[in-house]
Protein backbone atom coordinates (compact mmCIF):
# COMPACT_ATOMS: atom_id res chain seq x y z
CA UNK A 1 0.00 0.00 0.00
CA UNK A 2 0.99 3.39 -0.61
CA UNK A 3 -1.77 5.63 0.80
CA UNK A 4 -0.09 7.61 3.35
CA UNK A 5 -0.50 11.56 3.48
CA UNK A 6 2.46 12.72 1.67
CA UNK A 7 2.00 10.03 -1.46
CA UNK A 8 -1.76 11.54 -1.18
CA UNK A 9 -0.82 15.17 -1.18
CA UNK A 10 1.50 14.47 -4.32
CA UNK A 11 -1.62 12.87 -6.06
CA UNK A 12 -3.63 16.03 -5.05
CA UNK A 13 -0.94 18.55 -6.28
CA UNK A 14 -0.79 15.76 -9.89
CA UNK A 15 -4.28 16.59 -10.23
CA UNK A 16 -4.31 20.15 -10.18
CA UNK A 17 -1.53 20.25 -12.64
CA UNK A 18 -3.70 18.17 -14.97
CA UNK A 19 -1.79 14.62 -14.89
CA UNK A 20 -4.11 11.47 -14.72
CA UNK A 21 -3.50 9.65 -11.05
CA UNK A 22 -5.28 5.99 -10.55
CA UNK A 23 -6.74 5.87 -7.02
CA UNK A 24 -8.45 2.84 -4.81
CA UNK A 25 -12.22 3.39 -4.31
CA UNK A 26 -14.07 0.63 -2.70
CA UNK A 27 -15.93 -1.11 -5.63
CA UNK A 28 -12.72 -0.84 -8.43
CA UNK A 29 -9.77 1.26 -9.09
CA UNK A 30 -10.24 4.99 -10.45
CA UNK A 31 -8.84 6.45 -13.59
CA UNK A 32 -8.63 10.38 -12.32
CA UNK A 33 -8.13 13.58 -14.05
CA UNK A 34 -9.56 17.26 -12.67
CA UNK A 35 -13.28 17.04 -13.70
CA UNK A 36 -12.50 20.95 -14.39
CA UNK A 37 -10.09 20.40 -16.82
CA UNK A 38 -11.44 19.81 -20.11
CA UNK A 39 -7.66 18.29 -21.25
CA UNK A 40 -7.28 16.17 -18.58
CA UNK A 41 -10.38 14.67 -18.90
CA UNK A 42 -9.58 14.37 -22.85
CA UNK A 43 -6.61 12.58 -21.61
CA UNK A 44 -8.62 9.90 -19.65
CA UNK A 45 -10.21 9.01 -22.96
CA UNK A 46 -6.75 8.65 -24.82
CA UNK A 47 -5.32 6.49 -22.27
CA UNK A 48 -8.78 3.82 -22.26
CA UNK A 49 -9.19 4.28 -25.84
CA UNK A 50 -12.90 4.96 -25.08
CA UNK A 51 -14.97 6.39 -26.97
CA UNK A 52 -15.53 10.00 -26.73
CA UNK A 53 -19.58 10.72 -26.21
CA UNK A 54 -19.03 7.89 -23.14
CA UNK A 55 -19.95 10.12 -20.22
CA UNK A 56 -17.12 9.50 -16.87
CA UNK A 57 -18.58 9.97 -13.51
CA UNK A 58 -17.19 12.48 -11.15
CA UNK A 59 -16.11 11.72 -7.82
CA UNK A 60 -16.83 14.08 -4.74
CA UNK A 61 -15.72 14.09 -1.38
CA UNK A 62 -18.10 13.93 1.10
CA UNK A 63 -20.33 16.73 2.29
CA UNK A 64 -19.18 18.72 -1.34
CA UNK A 65 -21.73 21.09 -2.93
CA UNK A 66 -23.70 19.10 -5.20
CA UNK A 67 -25.10 22.78 -6.55
CA UNK A 68 -21.60 23.44 -7.82
CA UNK A 69 -22.00 19.97 -10.10
CA UNK A 70 -25.78 19.67 -11.17
CA UNK A 71 -28.47 21.91 -12.52
CA UNK A 72 -31.30 20.28 -10.37
CA UNK A 73 -31.34 18.57 -7.13
CA UNK A 74 -34.60 16.74 -6.79
CA UNK A 75 -35.05 15.32 -3.14
CA UNK A 76 -34.52 12.05 -4.21
CA UNK A 77 -31.08 12.86 -4.87
CA UNK A 78 -30.50 14.59 -1.57
CA UNK A 79 -32.13 11.79 0.30
CA UNK A 80 -29.97 8.78 -1.41
CA UNK A 81 -26.58 10.88 -0.65
CA UNK A 82 -27.66 11.03 3.10
CA UNK A 83 -28.70 7.08 2.74
CA UNK A 84 -25.42 5.87 0.84
CA UNK A 85 -22.85 8.17 0.79
CA UNK A 86 -19.95 7.98 1.17
CA UNK A 87 -20.21 4.68 -1.00
CA UNK A 88 -20.96 2.87 -3.97
CA UNK A 89 -23.79 4.82 -5.37
CA UNK A 90 -23.53 6.83 -8.66
CA UNK A 91 -26.69 9.24 -9.32
CA UNK A 92 -27.30 10.83 -12.46
CA UNK A 93 -28.34 14.62 -12.33
CA UNK A 94 -29.29 17.63 -14.88
CA UNK A 95 -25.59 18.97 -15.12
CA UNK A 96 -24.77 22.74 -14.19
CA UNK A 97 -23.68 24.39 -17.41
CA UNK A 98 -20.21 24.90 -16.53
CA UNK A 99 -19.06 20.65 -16.51
CA UNK A 100 -17.24 20.34 -19.60
CA UNK A 101 -18.47 18.27 -22.67
CA UNK A 102 -15.83 16.14 -22.13
CA UNK A 103 -17.17 14.58 -18.64
CA UNK A 104 -21.00 14.38 -19.56
CA UNK A 105 -19.49 12.70 -23.20
CA UNK A 106 -22.35 16.19 -24.66
CA UNK A 107 -25.30 14.82 -22.90
CA UNK A 108 -27.16 17.20 -20.59
CA UNK A 109 -26.48 14.76 -17.34
CA UNK A 110 -23.62 14.50 -14.63
CA UNK A 111 -22.90 11.14 -12.86
CA UNK A 112 -21.88 12.21 -9.33
CA UNK A 113 -20.49 9.87 -6.46
CA UNK A 114 -19.52 9.80 -3.27
CA UNK A 115 -16.67 7.09 -2.77
CA UNK A 116 -16.08 5.48 0.97
CA UNK A 117 -12.72 4.12 0.75
CA UNK A 118 -10.44 6.06 2.84
CA UNK A 119 -7.39 6.79 0.52
CA UNK A 120 -9.98 7.81 -2.26
CA UNK A 121 -11.76 10.18 0.35
CA UNK A 122 -7.99 11.23 1.51
CA UNK A 123 -7.73 12.32 -2.16
CA UNK A 124 -10.74 14.22 -2.79
CA UNK A 125 -10.29 16.13 0.62
CA UNK A 126 -6.58 16.95 -0.49
CA UNK A 127 -7.44 18.04 -4.09
CA UNK A 128 -8.41 21.80 -4.59
CA UNK A 129 -8.90 22.02 -0.87
CA UNK A 130 -12.12 19.26 -1.25
CA UNK A 131 -13.85 21.58 -3.56
CA UNK A 132 -12.95 19.80 -6.83
CA UNK A 133 -14.30 16.66 -8.60
CA UNK A 134 -12.74 14.28 -9.51
CA UNK A 135 -13.59 12.12 -12.90
CA UNK A 136 -12.70 8.72 -13.12
CA UNK A 137 -13.65 5.79 -14.74
CA UNK A 138 -12.63 2.18 -13.86
CA UNK A 139 -9.09 2.37 -14.58
CA UNK A 140 -8.96 -0.34 -17.23
CA UNK A 141 -7.95 -0.32 -21.14
CA UNK A 142 -12.28 0.19 -22.67
CA UNK A 143 -13.81 -3.10 -22.64
CA UNK A 144 -11.25 -5.03 -20.11
CA UNK A 145 -12.21 -6.12 -16.69
CA UNK A 146 -11.97 -3.32 -14.27
CA UNK A 147 -8.87 -3.79 -11.80
CA UNK A 148 -9.74 -4.04 -8.34
CA UNK A 149 -5.54 -3.93 -7.20
CA UNK A 150 -2.88 -1.45 -7.96
CA UNK A 151 -1.47 -4.48 -9.71
CA UNK A 152 -4.55 -4.29 -11.64
CA UNK A 153 -4.31 -0.80 -12.91
CA UNK A 154 -0.19 -1.50 -13.40
CA UNK A 155 -0.35 -4.26 -15.36
CA UNK A 156 -3.48 -2.16 -17.56
CA UNK A 157 -1.30 0.83 -18.42
CA UNK A 158 2.07 1.14 -16.93
CA UNK A 159 3.15 3.84 -14.88
CA UNK A 160 4.77 6.39 -17.27
CA UNK A 161 3.98 10.01 -19.09
CA UNK A 162 0.17 9.20 -19.07
CA UNK A 163 -0.31 7.70 -15.83
CA UNK A 164 1.68 9.66 -13.29
CA UNK A 165 0.85 7.75 -10.29
CA UNK A 166 -0.95 4.80 -8.61
CA UNK A 167 -2.37 5.06 -5.44
CA UNK A 168 -2.46 1.49 -3.73
CA UNK A 169 -5.09 0.86 -1.43
CA UNK A 170 -5.12 -2.53 -1.26
CA UNK A 171 -7.42 -4.91 -2.56
CA UNK A 172 -11.35 -2.94 -3.57
CA UNK A 173 -13.70 -4.35 -0.75
CA UNK A 174 -17.06 -4.62 -2.84
CA UNK A 175 -15.19 -5.95 -6.54
CA UNK A 176 -17.85 -4.66 -8.77
CA UNK A 177 -18.63 -1.19 -10.57
CA UNK A 178 -21.05 1.25 -8.44
CA UNK A 179 -24.72 1.07 -8.92
CA UNK A 180 -26.07 3.67 -11.51
CA UNK A 181 -29.41 5.38 -10.47
CA UNK A 182 -30.79 8.22 -13.43
CA UNK A 183 -32.64 10.58 -11.42
CA UNK A 184 -32.10 12.87 -14.20
CA UNK A 185 -36.04 12.46 -15.64
CA UNK A 186 -37.63 12.00 -12.50
CA UNK A 187 -40.94 13.43 -13.15
CA UNK A 188 -41.21 11.44 -16.49
CA UNK A 189 -39.61 8.49 -16.13
CA UNK A 190 -39.11 7.85 -12.28
CA UNK A 191 -36.07 6.50 -11.02
CA UNK A 192 -33.64 4.24 -13.58
CA UNK A 193 -31.45 1.62 -12.82
CA UNK A 194 -28.64 2.25 -15.41
CA UNK A 195 -25.94 -0.64 -13.51
CA UNK A 196 -27.09 -2.79 -10.76
CA UNK A 197 -24.59 -3.32 -8.11
CA UNK A 198 -23.88 -3.62 -4.23
CA UNK A 199 -26.78 -1.26 -3.59
CA UNK A 200 -29.79 -2.63 -4.69
CA UNK A 201 -32.97 -1.52 -6.21
CA UNK A 202 -34.56 -2.40 -3.04
CA UNK A 203 -32.41 -0.46 -0.97
CA UNK A 204 -32.97 2.81 -3.10
CA UNK A 205 -36.54 2.38 -2.70
CA UNK A 206 -36.51 1.78 1.01
CA UNK A 207 -35.22 5.42 0.91
CA UNK A 208 -36.99 6.77 -2.11
CA UNK A 209 -40.45 5.50 -2.06
CA UNK A 210 -39.85 4.47 -5.77
CA UNK A 211 -38.58 1.27 -7.28
CA UNK A 212 -36.13 2.18 -9.83
CA UNK A 213 -37.12 0.86 -13.31
CA UNK A 214 -35.47 -0.76 -15.74
CA UNK A 215 -33.33 1.43 -18.72
CA UNK A 216 -35.53 1.92 -21.62
CA UNK A 217 -34.88 3.07 -25.27
CA UNK A 218 -34.31 6.82 -24.15
CA UNK A 219 -31.68 5.72 -21.27
CA UNK A 220 -28.53 7.10 -21.63
CA UNK A 221 -25.70 5.87 -23.43
CA UNK A 222 -23.25 4.02 -20.68
CA UNK A 223 -19.85 1.91 -21.53
CA UNK A 224 -20.53 -0.08 -18.78
CA UNK A 225 -23.76 -1.27 -19.79
CA UNK A 226 -22.75 -2.22 -23.52
CA UNK A 227 -24.18 -5.89 -23.84
CA UNK A 228 -19.79 -6.81 -24.54
CA UNK A 229 -18.24 -5.32 -21.66
CA UNK A 230 -16.23 -6.52 -18.51
CA UNK A 231 -14.43 -9.15 -20.93
CA UNK A 232 -10.94 -11.15 -20.57
CA UNK A 233 -9.20 -11.87 -23.48
CA UNK A 234 -9.91 -15.55 -23.33
CA UNK A 235 -13.39 -16.41 -23.98
CA UNK A 236 -16.01 -16.88 -21.26
CA UNK A 237 -18.56 -19.05 -20.70
CA UNK A 238 -21.09 -19.37 -17.72
CA UNK A 239 -22.76 -23.17 -17.14
CA UNK A 240 -25.72 -23.80 -14.48
CA UNK A 241 -24.27 -25.86 -11.52
CA UNK A 242 -26.19 -29.74 -12.35
CA UNK A 243 -24.80 -29.81 -16.85
CA UNK A 244 -20.92 -28.41 -15.07
CA UNK A 245 -19.72 -31.77 -14.53
CA UNK A 246 -20.49 -33.04 -17.51
CA UNK A 247 -19.29 -29.93 -19.40
CA UNK A 248 -15.72 -30.57 -17.97
CA UNK A 249 -15.84 -34.06 -18.52
CA UNK A 250 -16.47 -33.17 -22.51
CA UNK A 251 -13.67 -30.66 -22.77
CA UNK A 252 -10.88 -32.02 -20.76
CA UNK A 253 -11.92 -35.59 -23.08
CA UNK A 254 -11.51 -32.90 -26.50
CA UNK A 255 -8.23 -32.15 -24.95
CA UNK A 256 -9.65 -28.28 -24.13
CA UNK A 257 -7.82 -26.78 -20.73
CA UNK A 258 -10.33 -25.08 -18.76
CA UNK A 259 -10.14 -22.61 -16.21
CA UNK A 260 -12.83 -23.22 -13.71
CA UNK A 261 -14.42 -20.42 -11.48
CA UNK A 262 -17.12 -21.83 -9.78
CA UNK A 263 -18.81 -21.64 -6.11
CA UNK A 264 -19.95 -25.48 -5.54
CA UNK A 265 -17.55 -28.94 -5.10
CA UNK A 266 -16.57 -30.01 -8.97
CA UNK A 267 -14.03 -32.26 -10.82
CA UNK A 268 -10.59 -30.76 -11.36
CA UNK A 269 -9.97 -28.58 -14.24
CA UNK A 270 -7.00 -27.21 -15.89
CA UNK A 271 -7.19 -24.28 -13.49
CA UNK A 272 -9.60 -23.37 -10.96
CA UNK A 273 -10.46 -20.37 -8.41
CA UNK A 274 -13.06 -21.27 -5.72
CA UNK A 275 -15.58 -18.21 -4.69
CA UNK A 276 -17.46 -17.52 -1.49
CA UNK A 277 -21.06 -18.81 -2.38
CA UNK A 278 -22.46 -15.60 -1.40
CA UNK A 279 -23.54 -12.65 -3.60
CA UNK A 280 -20.92 -10.22 -1.55
CA UNK A 281 -18.02 -12.29 -1.15
CA UNK A 282 -18.13 -13.49 -4.91
CA UNK A 283 -18.47 -9.83 -6.38
CA UNK A 284 -15.23 -8.81 -4.09
CA UNK A 285 -13.40 -11.66 -6.01
CA UNK A 286 -15.16 -12.19 -9.26
CA UNK A 287 -12.28 -9.94 -11.41
CA UNK A 288 -9.29 -10.82 -9.55
CA UNK A 289 -10.36 -14.30 -10.58
CA UNK A 290 -10.95 -13.47 -14.14
CA UNK A 291 -8.06 -11.61 -14.82
CA UNK A 292 -5.81 -14.46 -12.85
CA UNK A 293 -7.78 -17.25 -15.36
CA UNK A 294 -6.89 -15.22 -18.48
CA UNK A 295 -3.08 -15.44 -17.31
CA UNK A 296 -3.62 -19.47 -16.73
CA UNK A 297 -3.22 -20.81 -20.59
CA UNK A 298 -6.74 -21.82 -20.62
CA UNK A 299 -8.58 -22.29 -24.00
CA UNK A 300 -11.62 -21.25 -21.95
CA UNK A 301 -13.24 -19.63 -18.80
CA UNK A 302 -16.00 -21.55 -17.31
CA UNK A 303 -18.10 -19.65 -15.07
CA UNK A 304 -21.02 -22.08 -12.23
CA UNK A 305 -23.76 -19.48 -13.41
CA UNK A 306 -24.55 -17.74 -9.88
CA UNK A 307 -28.23 -18.29 -8.62
CA UNK A 308 -30.71 -15.61 -10.09
CA UNK A 309 -31.65 -13.87 -6.64
CA UNK A 310 -31.60 -9.96 -6.46
CA UNK A 311 -28.71 -9.94 -4.11
CA UNK A 312 -26.97 -11.86 -7.26
CA UNK A 313 -27.84 -9.08 -9.86
CA UNK A 314 -24.80 -6.95 -10.41
CA UNK A 315 -22.80 -10.22 -10.23
CA UNK A 316 -24.85 -11.77 -12.74
CA UNK A 317 -25.10 -8.62 -14.73
CA UNK A 318 -21.34 -8.43 -14.98
CA UNK A 319 -20.76 -12.03 -15.84
CA UNK A 320 -23.34 -11.89 -18.73
CA UNK A 321 -21.13 -8.68 -20.40
CA UNK A 322 -18.32 -11.09 -19.88
CA UNK A 323 -19.46 -13.84 -21.75
CA UNK A 324 -21.55 -12.14 -24.20
CA UNK A 325 -18.74 -12.24 -27.24
CA UNK A 326 -18.18 -15.87 -26.43
CA UNK A 327 -21.69 -17.50 -27.17
CA UNK A 328 -21.65 -21.00 -28.07
CA UNK A 329 -18.14 -21.14 -26.92
CA UNK A 330 -18.14 -24.72 -25.72
CA UNK A 331 -19.81 -26.01 -28.35
CA UNK A 332 -17.42 -24.48 -30.40
CA UNK A 333 -14.61 -26.18 -28.37
CA UNK A 334 -16.12 -29.21 -28.38
CA UNK A 335 -17.06 -29.84 -32.19
CA UNK A 336 -13.71 -28.03 -33.51
CA UNK A 337 -12.15 -31.44 -34.74
CA UNK A 338 -14.84 -33.20 -35.80
CA UNK A 339 -15.83 -31.33 -39.12
O1 LIG B 1 -17.71 2.11 -9.20
C1 LIG B 1 -17.59 2.90 -10.12
O2 LIG B 1 -18.56 3.52 -10.59
C2 LIG B 1 -16.21 3.09 -10.71
C3 LIG B 1 -15.32 3.78 -9.67
C4 LIG B 1 -13.98 4.15 -10.21
O3 LIG B 1 -16.00 4.89 -9.15
N1 LIG B 1 -16.27 3.85 -11.91
C5 LIG B 1 -16.76 3.34 -13.06
O4 LIG B 1 -16.65 4.22 -14.11
O5 LIG B 1 -17.22 2.23 -13.15
P1 LIG B 1 -16.86 3.75 -15.62
O6 LIG B 1 -16.62 4.97 -16.43
O7 LIG B 1 -16.02 2.58 -15.92
O8 LIG B 1 -18.37 3.44 -15.65
C6 LIG B 1 -19.26 4.49 -15.39
C7 LIG B 1 -20.51 4.30 -16.12
C8 LIG B 1 -20.31 4.29 -17.62
O9 LIG B 1 -21.11 3.25 -18.14
C9 LIG B 1 -20.80 5.65 -18.03
O10 LIG B 1 -21.28 5.65 -19.34
C10 LIG B 1 -21.89 5.90 -16.99
O11 LIG B 1 -21.34 5.41 -15.82
N2 LIG B 1 -22.14 7.31 -16.81
C11 LIG B 1 -21.33 8.26 -16.32
N3 LIG B 1 -21.91 9.46 -16.40
C12 LIG B 1 -23.12 9.27 -16.94
C13 LIG B 1 -24.19 10.12 -17.33
N4 LIG B 1 -24.14 11.44 -17.16
N5 LIG B 1 -25.27 9.56 -17.88
C14 LIG B 1 -25.33 8.23 -18.06
N6 LIG B 1 -24.37 7.37 -17.75
C15 LIG B 1 -23.27 7.88 -17.20
MG1 LIG C 1 -15.54 0.80 -16.66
Amino acid sequence: MNGGIDVIDQAARLLEQGRLVAFPTETVYGLGADAENPAAVAAIYAAKGRPQDHPVIVHLAPGAALEHWAAEIPDAARQLAAAFWPGPLTMILKRAAHIPDAVSGGQDTVGLRCPSHPVAIALLQAFKGGQGGIAAPSANKFGNVSPTTAQHVRDEFGVDDTLALVLDGGQSQVGIESTIVDLSRLATRGPVLLRPGHISAEAIAAVIDQLPCAPDAAAPRASGTLESHYAPHTPVAMQPTEILGATLAQLAAAGKKVALIHYSDLPPAHAELRLPAAPEGFAHALYAALRTMDGSGADLILVEAPPQGGAWLGVNDRLRRAAHGSVGIVHGLLNQDVA
